[in-house]
């Protein structure tokens, strides 16, 4: 089983979540069941919020990126743990409003935004605009103009590296669909304007390499690209940026094999990198932000399901279905990536088997999971599934009319539901 510290095994065999019998909850709540350890979000929120002040000059904090996980409670908790929050819809935006997260302290991300996103988000009040390109920027000054304010925006360009093969490959990486690539020169012209736009108050450039990232190489990377594209611009321009967002993508361990990165330490790499590059430059340290997700919610979810039957086809796999699947988790479906998987009953047992994870969805590619390292399973049986909070309940659909599961979190050995589960009337409620 996958080693975490918050997941242990009790006398009975039973798998713990945060020190509580996962089975007990799943009879409280039903399944499927998200599950939340509340302890651990707020301490890897409070890790990263350390690591930067630590590391970096004042101002600089992380900025939970909620597309990874958002609901009333994840604002709640990043606004009391003292991180910003990155947002990238209207949706996300008010969720993190109606649960009373300053504004001031919101960035608002997105390569497609709408007039009604932006001006949602100027009227608001958000701290920072990430603006995608040239359009995007002449869109938020009109409407800022509109508004009678200027507003506070981070161009986001990209910086052609490949955080996999840590080397600066300029074609393929900045042939995507977000930012203004550095490389091209389109990131100097685009500053340009940006300066000259009357309702934007450029506050520096935003940047993101990818997810999954393992160690620090690929941010020292961009660390290089950047301190020296803020030094092509100061000498072009005459403008010094006073903000850098180096952006998300903290890995966490999903298998065995995988070993979740010392994110301060990583921090600390960064850091001493973009020292080094700014007294090189001789350029002043800017603030810098980060926008880790995934590193702050993974490995604190976890998800219950009640196996439904289990068949094994003689020459081919075993299947163990379940009673949700792509409609609560899409990862493997969408991605094909890999999660652990334990019996929650029998969790102490050893995982002979190698099975696929059905998930109960009209379609054969629903599946959680192929070639999955698992106890022996039967009907009836607690199947969790770990390292789920980042990027399963965010992405669920209502495929097949599958109502969403709720979500309970953990706090101190103490449970509580922070998103009810839905109903059927709730997956017809908005049928006319
Ligand atoms: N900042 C920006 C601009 C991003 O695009 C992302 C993720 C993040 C921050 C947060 O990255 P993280 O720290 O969570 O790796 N649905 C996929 C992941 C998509 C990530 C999209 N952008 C998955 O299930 O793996």
């Amino acid at each position: 089983m996958l080693k975490q510290p918050n997941l242990t095994i009790n006398e009975q065999g039973h798998l713990c979540l945060g020190g509580v019998d996962v089975l007990t909850l799943a009879k409280k709540y039903g399944t499927p069941l998200y599950l939340l350890d509340e302890d651990m979000v707020r301490e890897r929120m409070g890790l990263y919020v350390s690591a930067m002040k630590e590391n970096f000059p004042a101002g600089s904090k992380p900025y939970y990126a909620s597309k990874a996980l958002c609901c009333r409670e994840l604002c709640r908790w990043a606004k009391e743990e003292g991180m910003g929050l990155d947002v990238v819809s209207s949706g996300e935006l008010y969720t993190a409003l109606a649960a009373g997260f300053p504004a001031a302290d919101i960035c608002f991300h997105g390569n497609a935004k709408t007039e009604a996103d932006i001006r949602y988000a100027i009227e608001s009040g958000v701290g920072l605009i990430a603006a995608d390109g040239e359009e995007e920027l002449r869109r938020i000054d009109r409407l800022a103009g509109e508004t009678g304010v200027r507003q506070d925006v981070l161009l986001r360009v990209t910086p052609g590296i490949d955080p996999h093969t840590f080397a600066a490959v300029n074609t393929g990486v900045i042939d995507v669909k977000f930012g203004v690539p550095i490389p091209t020169g389109q990131a100097l012209d685009v500053t340009k304007t940006a300066l000259a736009l009357p309702h934007i108050a450029l506050r520096g450039f935003h940047c993101h390499v990818g997810s999954q990232i393992f160690d620090a190489d690929p941010f020292c990377l961009e660390a290089d690209v950047m301190t020296a594209f803020l030094d092509a611009v100061r000498r072009e321009t005459g403008y010094t940026a006073p903000v850098l967002d180096l952006g998300g993508g903290f890995a966490v361990a999903y298998e065995e094999d995988q070993r979740a990165p010392d994110c301060a330490a990583m921090i600390k790499k960064v850091a001493a990198r973009l020292r080094e590059q700014c007294a090189r430059y001789e350029y002043p340290l800017p603030t810098v932000t980060l926008e880790p997700g995934r590193g702050v919610v993974a490995a604190a979810g976890i998800t219950l399901y009640t196996v439904q039957n289990v068949k094994s086809v003689p020459g081919g796999a075993c299947y163990v279905a379940v009673d949700g699947g792509m409609g609560d988790n899409p990862r493997y479906a969408l991605y094909g990536a890999r999660h652990s998987a334990v019996i929650a009953d029998r969790a102490g047992e050893p995982q002979t088997e190698r099975v696929t994870l059905a998930g109960r969805c009209c379609e054969s590619g629903d599946l959680l999971g192929e070639d999955v390292p698992l106890q022996e399973a039967k009907a009836g049986d607690t199947l969790a599934v770990l390292v789920t909070g980042a990027y399963n309940y965010s992405m669920a659909s209502h495929y097949n009319r599958v109502p969403r599961p709720p979500m309970a979190a953990l706090r101190g050995g103490v449970d509580r539901l922070i998103v009810r589960g839905e109903t059927l009337a709730d997956v017809a409620a908005y049928d006319l």
